[in-house]
């Protein structure tokens, strides 16, 4: 059976139709196909328990271990991702990063299913880097080439997972530096493969020029015209491709909570 796909505006992010509890081999090739043009990807009303979200997932990659966080109990591979009634700071995720670049092996894919969500609370901010990569004039994308960023786990996002960490963190949460070029490949496109929340410094580039190309690249992968606003609903599930898009949760009050995995490709 072939599957429904609705591109969002721009080509950013589709919507598909199906249950995810039966699938096809045949629909995640096609899924991934989706993810590979438009970056994410979301189902809606998709009531899978945590044994039935992750038996999905694996179907997609190899479940990978987030550093940070202890997992859901009696679930390895899940992380609740949560913002609490009393609490104070900004929200879990609120600022443009793409998952865990501060590893150095680092997740290709994140699924995000929303457990709790009450109506208009908070939506999720995706950037095509598909879109912002191809944008670039020429001259850029030759400078950038071959450049290699420095990306940290106590970088500028970290601060949202404060609240977090104090109840079931690791004690991890500096210990992870990584270097990854910035431009990568998905399918036949090029893609930019950094973000304001981890990539910290360009590699053997002077401190100031590190700076300012970092400042013109953040500034131009976050622009409007590269994203689209997605909101959340309980048991809607979305993917995305951590090389084909940077995201951004939005502030909201109350609470909200989510399972998230995050997979090796
Ligand atoms: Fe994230």
């Amino acid at each position: 059976m072939s599957i429904k796909v609705n591109p969002f505006k721009n080509n950013i992010g589709a919507s598909i139709s199906c249950n995810l509890k039966s699938l096809e081999p045949k629909t995640i090739n096609q899924i991934k196909e989706a993810l590979n043009n438009y970056g994410f990807v979301c189902f809606r009303d998709q009531n899978l328990e945590p044994g039935e979200y992750l038996k999905f997932a694996q179907k997609l990659g190899k479940i990978k271990e987030y550093p940070m966080l202890k997992d859901l109990e009696n679930h390895k591979g899940i992380t609740v991702v949560e913002r609490k009634e009393n609490d104070k700071g900004k929200s879990y995720g609120e600022g443009w990063h793409t998952d865990s670049s501060y590893l150095d092996k680092t997740p290709k894919y994140t699924c995000l299913m929303g457990k709790i969500v009450k109506k208009d609370q908070g939506q999720t901010l995706f950037a095509s880097q598909l879109a912002s990569y191809d944008a670039l004039d020429q001259k850029t994308k030759d400078k950038i080439e071959n450049l290699v960023g420095v990306f940290s786990s106590a970088g500028p996002i970290s601060v949202t997972r404060l609240e977090r960490e104090a109840e079931r963190g690791t004690g991890k949460s500096k210990d992870f530096l990584a270097e990854h070029s910035i431009v990568k490949k998905v399918g036949s496109k090029k893609t930019l493969y950094l973000s304001p929340g981890h990539t910290i410094a360009i590699k053997n580039l002077g401190e100031e020029e590190s700076k300012n190309l970092l400042k013109f690249l953040f500034n131009h992968q976050t622009k409007k015209e590269f994203q689209t606003s997605f909101f959340w609903e309980k048991n809607t599930i979305v993917i995305w491709d951590n090389h084909s898009v940077i995201h951004s949760a939005t502030p909201y009050q109350g609470r909200r909570m989510m399972h998230r995995i995050i997979l090796d490709a």
